[in-house]
């Protein structure tokens, strides 16, 4: 089940809620048939007279001695399902709500099945006319359904539907507690019932359980996902199995193989975070993901991460700056509410309303003093530059050269080089030589008029953006002991990196590792003021054709922001 608080403020105010008010209304609920099933049941196993209204129950006692202990049961320890923090499990160990849903799914089976034994096999008892007998079949089967659709959605890890569906069958099997209550005024001021009186009280009762059952249902959804949306048919979409906005693309090939399209959202796990997305990047790895256009010799491997024939991913982007919507209930570190920016990675699913990752994986919290549109310049870029950098070791003074200077990679790879105190050498158009030098680049390089490879100038380190220098051009510029870091780099490029680190004890880096430290110093440095989001046009998701039109013409400048939402404005930080 989704946790449904929102925000900080709910945080307080969870404190001053009633939560075991739920509970004990449920069991007050629950109280009568409690005790008149105590009751019957002393009467059959204490040998009390037969009469003729227990008279079926001494007869055929199996259904009976099953049901009333069953509903006992189910009805009582059910009402401390809806207790929050029942839901969640601490240090590792099963949650108490788990741990009670072992005991109740057999109890509320039981409870309904028996019931319908005893509904098609007891004589009618007085009182009872057909149409009584049908609502029992209709509202027994109805229980017993909500209970499997509840185990089957929980197998398949959609915890709100589970919620959903384990609500309405409990709101039936206390229907017997609220038909008692609704029976007594009823007789106080009109006497006793008929067969149709009965039949319209009772039937009233379950219809009134089912009604309240989805008032709660909708409410949590509501607040767990707070900017849910009514779409076309008028309904309020919840989280999980519900259509959201999303770029979608389901075959290879060109821009417009991409349009906006509903899918189902994501549902949490119980350590996702799903987040209402704002802001997204169209990157290089969207254009190629989408058109398969993935460096020479890396088709098949590609293909295993992106889809043989057709897209594995409907929705591209590995992105997002948004706000938490809704955790599962054994997360600790996120709560709705709270502002994020993350890397999905070879997931993708940022180009959607809602994306959904662990909370262990790469998310943190936003940088305080920028918009979402800013922030999510960070992830893509920010986290590939700083992921391969790392791996260069660069201390003070030492030179770095950044192929590709002015992409989304390499405006952030001149900042961070520049940031360890390396003197910085950009090489990009002249068109891009400006905003590579405001970058912090101290000399800038134009590719078309200069080959910094014949220059003879050499680099500790050597990082190449752009596909067109390996080892074999770049060695004679890299200083002894210097890195390469191929941020892209054909499949050759990679089998050589090892024998050619070997040889030449110049270090060839291929592959480098996203880590959410690193997420983390990257909006530590925007707060800082030491890092600049480079935006070069804004899109919104309507656009996305255009967008991808754009990236694909590999003339960009840093990031392409695509707008999922619109933002609203920059918020006071977060305490997760
Ligand atoms: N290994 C990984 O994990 C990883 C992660 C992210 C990205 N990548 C790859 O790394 C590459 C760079 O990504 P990106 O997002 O930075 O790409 P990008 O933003 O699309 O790069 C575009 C920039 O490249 C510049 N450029 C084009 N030809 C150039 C040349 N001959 N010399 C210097 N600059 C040139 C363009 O500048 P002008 O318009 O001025 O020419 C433009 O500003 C992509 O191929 C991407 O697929 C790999």
């Amino acid at each position: 089940m989704i946790t449904e608080t929102t925000g900080v403020s709910a945080a307080v105010k969870r404190r001053s809620n009633p939560v075991w008010l739920v509970p004990a209304a449920l069991i007050f609920i629950s109280i009568i048939p409690v005790i008149f099933g105590s009751l019957r049941l002393a009467e059959l196993t204490g040998g009390a007279a037969v009469t003729p209204a227990n008279q079926r129950f001494f007869d055929s006692p199996v259904p009976v001695l099953i049901h009333i202990p069953a509903a006992i049961v189910y009805s009582l320890l059910g009402a401390f399902q809806f207790v929050p923090s029942l839901r969640r499990g601490k240090r590792g160990r099963r949650s108490w709500h788990r741990s009670a849903g072992v005991i109740l799914i057999p109890a509320g089976l039981l409870s309904a099945l028996s019931g319908l034994w005893m509904a098609v096999f007891y004589d009618l008892p007085p009182d009872d006319g057909v149409i009584l007998l049908i609502l029992r079949l209709v509202f027994g089967t109805a229980m017993a359904a909500s209970i499997v659709l509840g185990i089957l959605a929980i197998r398949r890890r959609d915890f709100v539907a589970h919620g959903a569906w384990m609500a309405r069958g409990y709101a039936i099997g206390i229907a017997a507690g609220t038909q008692a209550l609704v029976s007594i005024p009823w007789f106080v001021l009109a006497g006793p019932t008929n067969e149709l009186s009965r039949a319209v009280l009772l039937g009233a009762a379950w219809v009134l359980n089912l009604a309240v059952a989805e008032y709660f249902i909708r409410r949590r959804v509501q607040r767990s996902t707070p900017s849910s949306r009514k779409f076309g048919s008028g309904t309020v979409l919840p989280a999980g199995a519900f259509p959201m906005r999303a770029a979608v693309y389901r075959k290879f090939g060109a821009p417009e193989v991409v349009s906006v399209g509903k899918v189902p959202q994501p549902s949490p796990g119980p350590r996702d975070v799903l987040v209402k997305v704002h802001a997204s990047t169209v990157s290089a790895a969207d254009y190629r993901s989408r058109s398969r256009n993935v460096p020479k010799g890396l088709g098949l491997l590609a293909a295993k991460g992106l889809g043989l024939f057709r897209p594995r991913h409907r929705v591209l982007g590995m992105d997002f700056a948004g706000v938490v919507a809704a955790v599962g209930p054994d997360v600790t570190k996120f709560h709705p509410g709270d502002e994020v920016i993350g890397m999905l990675g070879a997931d993708f699913g940022g180009h959607a309303e809602y994306a959904c990752l662990r909370e262990d994986g790469n998310i943190t919290v936003k940088p305080r003093n920028v918009g979402f549109e800013e922030a999510v310049t960070l992830v893509f870029g920010g986290l590939t530059a700083r992921s391969f950098l790392t791996r260069a070791d660069i201390k003070p003074g030492d030179t770095a050269l950044i192929n590709g200077a002015s992409g989304a990679v390499g405006t952030a790879a001149v900042q961070l080089a520049k940031q360890l105190g390396a003197h910085v050498t950009g090489v990009s158009s002249a068109a891009n030589a400006e905003l590579v030098t405001s970058l912090g680049a101290d000399r800038v390089i134009d590719y078309a008029q200069i080959d910094f490879t014949a220059e003879g100038e050499t680099y500790d380190v050597v990082m190449d953006c752009v596909g067109n220098a390996p080892f074999e051009r770049i060695e004679a510029s890299l200083n002894p002991g210097g890195t390469l870091l191929l941020v892209i780099a054909d499949l050759k490029a990679i089998l050589r990196a090892s024998s050619s680190t070997k040889k030449s004890g110049k270090q060839v880096i291929v592959t480098s590792k996203y880590s959410v430290d690193d997420l983390r110093h990257l909006v530590h440095l925007a707060e800082s003021g030491q890092y600049r989001p480079v935006i070069d046009r804004t899109y919104d998701l309507d656009d996305i054709v255009e967008a991808h039109r754009f990236v694909e013409t590999g003339r960009k400048a840093g990031n392409i922001v695509l707008q999922i939402t619109p933002s609203p404005r920059v918020s006071p930080p977060s305490t997760a």
